[in-house]
């Protein structure tokens, strides 16, 4: 039997493995124009790091995690979410300066032992980021705005996401809300799944998750958390609010959204988007002023987000929005016959020497299959090498668009061909400011965004 790669998982091709450097491009650039800076921590940690950040009582640490033991006997989990080991990360080498902020931003796999289906993998990628030390509802007007640019950068409509936020209250208010909720389930275990009525005691508040009709028909008419809310918690979440409104941005109040991890406090929000089926959650996060704290700090506000790599793609997939392949060669070197080949050989080591990517044959091809090859990887140009030119201390090269053909000298080959490709590019930029552009800037990496090729 061929071995193949275990269930939930799945190998990056070139084809999303270049998407997936694309989304995380623009990450860098959107992220660092908000002022973070990137980290990157191990791919499995201690599992308590998992256990005390996230919560016994969630489905994560409950049912979803890979843990294992070393060869020393140490417990040791996958990470199956990145806001745990970066807090973890920033406490151990005291990254929060007492009286600033730090802002971190990540991008990697994740693991979660999940049922998987359409959008939802046991191994999938994520991109965060999270702010630590800031407790200002600016903050997270900033990380709420920050997450929905971002999805607008890699080219999804508004119309097409919707912004969810809720506030979960904080150690205040969040208990006898906690404590109400789960009176309510009591009082209805013969309407609630039986994995609700489970759970009144150690999460009650999963039961809003729940996808069973039923139980959403029964939670509806459950206590609401935004009636709950202390003072403080209430004022915060207000002005996260009118911050959103003053930025423009739109948002449902949505009561139900409690989020799967426990270390939340106040402010949650998720991003969904259309076409993705029950896995419509393509980024989400929150405030945990608690966490820092959870692994023995100094009390650290922080908040942050994560989206998933995967659903981002489904949901550009989805809205036609493709990310255009850029041409694997600008240069194609072609042989006229064997006796040229070391010459070919040598002369695309001079293009990628020059910056130029450039291709050539390795398997003896006649000339019409390298220009067959030229046109697979969309080369630009092809540079034909015979024993003639060559004697004459020449190259010819044509250009694939306008199929015109020019004699170059051997020696200048490089600086030639690139003058050349320069000005074919001048040329096509005026074209597009003649009307075809659609706004997008000409080799930027937003001009990727172009129109649907179906790469992703
Ligand atoms: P999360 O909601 O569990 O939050 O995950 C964030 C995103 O990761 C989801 O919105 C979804 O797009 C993606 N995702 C989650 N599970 C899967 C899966 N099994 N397969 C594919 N995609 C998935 C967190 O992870 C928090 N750490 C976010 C956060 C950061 N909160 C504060 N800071």
């Amino acid at each position: 039997m061929k071995p193949r790669a275990p269930k939930g998982t799945a190998d990056m091709l070139p084809d999303v493995a270049r998407a997936w450097e694309y989304v995380e491009r623009i990450a860098q650039e959107l992220f660092s124009r908000y002022g973070y800076e990137p980290v990157y921590t191990p791919l499995f940690e201690h599992t308590e790091v998992f256990t005390r950040g996230i919560g016994e009582a969630t489905d994560i640490v409950s049912k979803e995690m890979y843990t294992f033991e070393d060869r020393a006997e140490r417990s040791l989990t996958l990470r199956p979410e990145g806001t745990a080991p970066v807090v973890r990360a920033a406490l151990e080498h005291g990254l929060v300066p007492q009286g600033a902020f730090v802002k971190l931003y990540y991008a990697g796999p994740m693991f979660r032992y999940e049922r998987p289906q359409k959008g939802r993998m046991r191994q999938f990628w994520q991109i965060g980021a999270e702010l630590l030390g800031a407790a200002e509802p600016s903050a997270d007007a900033e990380m709420i705005l920050l997450l929905w640019r971002f999805f607008e950068a890699v080219g999804l409509p508004d119309e097409r996401m919707r912004l969810l936020v809720n506030s979960m209250g904080d150690e205040t208010c969040r208990p006898a809300y906690r404590d109400s909720v789960r009176a309510f389930i009591l009082e209805r275990t013969d309407d609630l799944c039986e994995e609700c009525v489970r759970r009144a005691d150690t999460n009650p508040l999963r039961a809003f998750d729940c996808k069973n009709p039923g139980c959403e028909t029964v939670m509806d008419g459950a206590p609401r958390i935004v009636d709950a809310l202390c003072e403080p918690c209430a004022a915060h979440y207000a002005t996260v609010k009118r911050l959103l409104d003053d930025a423009g941005l739109e948002y449902e109040e949505d009561c139900r959204l409690v989020r799967g991890l426990d270390y939340y406090t106040r402010t949650v929000f998720e991003v969904q988007a259309d076409g993705l089926g029950a896995q419509n959650g393509i980024g989400g996060g929150g405030r945990y002023d608690r966490l820092m704290e959870e692994y023995g700090g100094p009390p650290t506000p922080g908040l942050g987000f994560a989206l998933g790599f995967e659903r981002t793609l489904l949901a550009m997939e989805a809205a036609g929005v493709a990310i255009e392949s850029h041409p694997l060669a600008d240069v194609y070197v072609a042989a006229v016959d064997d006796t040229v080949r070391d010459d070919v050989f040598l002369i695309c080591e001079e293009f990628r020497g020059g910056g130029i990517a450039a291709e050539a044959d390795h398997q003896s091809r006649s000339l019409k299959a390298q220009f067959k090859q030229a046109g697979r990887l969309k080369a630009s140009f092809v540079v034909v090498v015979g024993p003639d030119e060559l004697a004459a201390g020449e190259a010819t090269v044509r250009d694939m668009a306008t199929k015109v053909e020019t004699r170059i000298a051997r020696a200048d080959v490089v600086s030639e061909v690139d003058a050349l490709m320069r000005e074919s590019r001048t040329l096509d930029d005026a074209d597009a400011v003649g009307g075809t552009d659609d706004g997008v800037d000409e080799g930027s990496d937003a001009g990727a965004l172009g129109g649907i090729d179906g790469e992703v």
